[in-house]
């Protein structure tokens, strides 16, 4: 297991970095993400980014344009959501309301541990490299959201499993749940951009060089050569592993707050609880454009339906 040394905490030059777990989850002052970031900062935030999974920064109360700019000097963003749409007037920007189409099959779901858990849009070939949240109507209490260390839960595994998922490849897609009984505006949407990727269960962080276990329980569907009972058993036994409480972080979201994420090294879950109460809930949430991933044999992910994810403005002009 990964452990945390005396001078992975407290102070950089410029900027506090507070872990919040053991493992994963970082909350970050004495900077204001509406400025301009000078370089240096910029790689001392990406540092913290992907060596804490997901940062936190409280209270910068970014609107839309602001929330655009803070990412552009992290990458290229996409169209806000490739399957859901996006903002009008802001293309980048998703719209994270309580009641978005995403969460249309949320009832029918299995109550299983790691249902909802997900890493941003898998079933493409190339899934984002970060993703950058912005609370702005959040409930007083409820509404968490919580984040797993995908390179922790590799490392967990015992030296006979790793041998095992190392070699395997799994195949990543929107689809409704087993047994959804309506079609619906989800439905409707992911026919429309139909995306569906091969990627090995075990991938390499092209910047740390950890392996991380590639699973994305609501987008694996399956695993590639082995039968049906097969993949079924192994899924969920290695999903409730990268689901366990201690490769995780919960954060509570004020009005103003930021979470940035590395999408290929963490999974996340949006919360449920949200569902139960009266209290509305809306955040907006950039993603930035990332390669396609690689297994521990160099092989690369494999689409098999749909493009890859390409920046906002290449996807505009291609639309
Ligand atoms: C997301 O899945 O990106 C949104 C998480 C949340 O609603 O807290």
């Amino acid at each position: 297991m990964t452990s945390v040394s005396p001078e992975t905490v407290g102070e950089s030059a410029s900027i506090n970095i507070t872990p919040q777990t053991l493992h994963i989850g970082a909350e970050i002052s004495g900077v204001d993400l509406s400025q301009p970031l000078a370089p240096a900062l910029r790689q001392e935030i990406n540092e913290a980014m992907v060596k804490w999974k997901v940062i936190f920064f409280r209270q910068q109360n970014l609107d839309h344009a602001a929330h655009v700019a803070f990412a552009r000097q992290f990458g290229q963003p996409t169209i806000g959501h490739a399957v859901f749409g996006h903002e009008d007037g802001y293309p980048e920007i998703y719209s994270i309301a309580k009641n978005r189409t995403a969460n249309s099959h949320r009832e029918e779901r299995l109550a299983t541990p790691w249902v909802g858990w997900h890493t941003d849009i898998t079933a493409a070939v190339n899934p984002p490299r970060a993703s950058i949240l912005r609370g702005v109507t959040v409930p007083p209490f409820g509404g968490d959201t919580m984040w797993t260390n995908l390179a922790v839960a590799y490392d967990a595994l015992s030296a006979p499993i790793k041998q095992l998922v190392d070699g395997l490849r799994c195949i990543h897609a929107f689809a409704p749940p087993a047994g959804a009984k309506t079609v619906d505006e989800y439905d409707k949407s992911v026919k429309r951009r139909t995306l569906k990727t091969e990627h090995p269960m075990v991938t390499v962080h092209p910047e740390s060089g950890e392996r991380l276990l590639f699973l994305s329980p609501s987008f694996v569907k399956s695993i590639v050569g082995v039968s049906p009972r097969e993949s079924q058993r192994l899924l969920e036994m290695l999903w409730e592993h990268v689901v366990r409480t201690e490769f995780t972080v919960r954060f509570k979201w004020n009005a103003g707050d930021i979470a940035m994420w590395d999408n290929r090294a963490t999974a996340h879950l949006a919360p449920n609880d949200i569902f139960d109460s009266n209290f509305d809930r809306q955040l907006y949430r950039i993603t930035l454009v990332g390669d396609v991933p690689c297994g521990v044999d160099g092989a690369p992910s494999v689409s098999l339906e749909g493009e890859p994810i390409l920046s906002v403005e290449e996807e505009l002009a291609r639309r």
